[in-house]
């Protein structure tokens, strides 16, 4: 094993940043994968998030605030609904899950109602964690956005118990702990923000506490280390958990809960250096996905594991095809249901690619390792 990076590092870098500048569009979204039948003309909150996440690290400021900048607009568009919302979980009769707020959107902000499993809370978490701590980084006024965060918080704090469907869109029945990650991660950056009056901050507060304490109690697995699980009461662990610890910091590194949830995904999720998102994946034949193993990258990154972060990005970049193009996820002979694949290309084609989210996920753990400067030929020192 080795630590270094491989060679085709650079150049899958400056793929990745040329893919998410290219397909970012004129309102600020940021397309799923426009080659992909299922997300053509769509932008999901968590992968948009996380790609301004990646491109604010890597110093794109302009694209990434025009992400924001349209997350804001497109929850100030729905006041009167989050109002409503928050007004009938407080007199304890909460709006069914059909009137919750949506998880993808047209370019222009709509939303169109046409089946897609749409209740899911993370990415509300993720825009607000993701735009604080974009202005942290680079000093930026975070008042612009700061109606629209006040609105999510205020989603957030009186939703954030419910059932919704998870990152990977599945199991509407249960509360996700990746889920309650992006929520505890948005509501206490939002605390620290500044944006917040003194009830709201409290409130938000309360609910950090409150997810803590629901995590500790039923959302670990009670192996020795324990480890975070796939959902509140399940034992299984789930691809997407590495990012409670890395980037979202939502778990201290150097926690047992963090070393025990590293080292559950190690044993139970990889093949051959990448990741999978969870052992019963059937989507395309359950394969490995680069961005969940950039995320596990992170994860190990932050608890001092360098060689082993390198390992991951060294992984993600050999996934890359011939043109730079990363996929959402790959077979390489390894799928967890190899039978399972053919009927979801007969449905939609091949694997969703290039999926931005992968490239911003190479992005961020390139930053991470001191790769992205050296790719793009300039001095930016940011993380
Ligand atoms: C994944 C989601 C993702 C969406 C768009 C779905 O197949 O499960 O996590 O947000 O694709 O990339």
């Amino acid at each position: 094993m080795t630590n270094a990076l491989s060679p085709d590092v650079g150049s899958v870098i400056r793929h990745s940043r040329s893919v998410i500048l290219e397909a970012q569009q004129p309102s600020g979204a940021y397309p799923a994968c426009e080659s992909f039948f299922a997300y053509r003309g769509f932008c999901w909150f968590r992968d948009g998030s996380f790609s301004a996440d990646a491109m604010s690290a890597i110093g794109e400021v302009e694209s990434a605030e025009a992400f924001f900048d349209w997350c804001a607009r497109v929850v100030l568009d729905r006041r009167s609904r989050i109002e409503a919302i928050v007004a009938a979980a407080r007199v304890g009769d909460p709006l069914p899950d059909s009137q919750m707020l949506p998880t993808r959107f047209r370019f222009d902000g709509s939303s169109v109602e046409d089946g897609w499993e749409n209740f899911q809370l993370d990415g509300y978490g993720t825009w607000v964690w993701a735009a604080t701590a974009h202005a942290r980084r680079h000093h930026r006024s975070i008042d612009r956005w700061a109606g629209a965060l006040r609105l999510t918080v205020d989603y957030l704090v009186s939703s954030w118990r419910r059932p919704c469907f998870d990152w990977w869109e599945e199991h509407t029945e249960a509360v996700h702990v990746s889920t309650l990650g992006c929520v505890q991660a948005g509501l206490a950056s939002a605390a620290l923000s500044g944006v917040l009056d003194e009830v709201r901050r409290k409130s938000a507060q309360t609910v950090v506490r409150s997810i803590e304490d629901l995590i500790a109690a039923q959302g670990l697995a009670p192996e020795e280390p324990a480890h975070l699980t796939k959902w509140i009461g399940s034992t299984v662990v789930d691809g997407s958990l590495s990012a409670l610890i890395a980037p979202l910091g939502v778990v201290r590194p150097g926690s047992e809960v963090a070393r025990g949830t590293v080292a559950a995904i190690e044993s139970c999720l990889m093949a051959e250096g990448g990741v999978y998102r969870f052992r019963a994946d059937t989507f395309f034949g359950g394969g490995r996905w680069p961005l969940l193993t950039c995320f596990l990258g992170l994860a190990r990154l932050a608890q001092g594991d360098q060689k082993g972060a390198v390992e991951t990005l060294n992984w993600a970049v050999r996934q890359a095809k011939e043109n730079g193009d990363v996929p959402e996820q790959v077979d390489g002979g390894l799928l967890l249901a190899p039978d399972r694949r053919d009927a979801w290309v007969d449905r939609w084609g091949d694997v969703a690619c290039p999926l931005l989210w992968s490239h911003a996920m190479i992005l961020r753990l390139g930053q991470e390792l001191d790769a992205v400067g050296p790719a793009l030929g300039i001095e930016r020192g940011l993380s």
